[in-house]
């Protein structure tokens, strides 16, 4: 399994994998816990540059399909490969959300870099933690260029998440967590993985079949 975690900064997806990923190690799965931009040294090394230095929204966007490459294919697939659950908080679905929603650039452009990244592996499950902007951000002790940007640019964000989500419902799994404490809100994401997980292998069984 392959699931990706997005959402708008202080959503609290950082907690919920932490608490996701104990509940499946304790019921014996493999899990590799992982960001994006980051997970592996460059891309580590690069993710300081994007977070700390003030960059155009194209070379932006370049810094994190190479970093999504060298993660991609150093991290992800191998631990796919080896049947390991990955848990990757953030992935393809931030780019959109932040580089072509809010940022304003070419979509289209961004989905095919996407898909030279990944090699077109798409998560199996993402789960977007949905939050009004404003809480979010007041959660921010010490903001980082993105936090910085403000309530505007943040609801661009957290508005195309939720037209990523509505558009593709079989992947996407969008959970309100204004009002939900960090033990509800990994029931729900645990509720919502099971019955994915479920759909997915109902799909494939019937491919095999046909
Ligand atoms: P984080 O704070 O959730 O670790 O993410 C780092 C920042 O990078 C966050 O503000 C969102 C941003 N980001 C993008 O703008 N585009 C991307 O493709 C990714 C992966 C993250």
């Amino acid at each position: 399994m392959f699931i990706t975690f997005e959402g708008t900064e202080g959503c609290g997806k950082s907690t919920l994998i932490q608490n996701l990923a104990q509940d499946l190690r304790e019921s014996g799965k493999h899990v590799v816990v992982t960001r994006e931009p980051g997970g592996i040294t460059v891309a580590e090394n690069i993710r300081n540059i994007i977070l700390h230095q003030s960059m155009e929204p194209l070379t932006e966007l370049f810094l994190y399909e190479a970093a999504r490459a060298e993660h991609y294919k150093k991290v992800i697939e191998p631990a796919l490969r080896d049947k390991k659950w990955v848990l990757c908080d953030r992935f393809t679905d931030s780019t959109l959300a932040y580089q072509g929603a809010a940022r304003g650039l070419d979509t289209k452009m961004i989905i095919k870099l996407n898909e030279f990244a990944t090699e077109g592996r798409e998560p199996d499950i993402t789960i977007v933690l949905d939050l009004p902007v404003e809480v979010g951000l007041a959660r921010a002790k010490d903001p980082n260029k993105f936090e910085a940007e403000g309530i505007a640019f943040q609801n661009k964000v957290r508005k195309a998440y939720l037209a990523l989500a509505k558009k593709n419902p079989k992947r996407f799994e969008v959970i309100p967590v204004e009002d939900v404490d960090p033990e509800g809100v990994c029931a729900l994401a645990i509720h919502a993985i099971v019955e994915k997980a479920q759909a997915l292998k109902a799909q494939a069984a019937k491919g095999k079949k046909k």
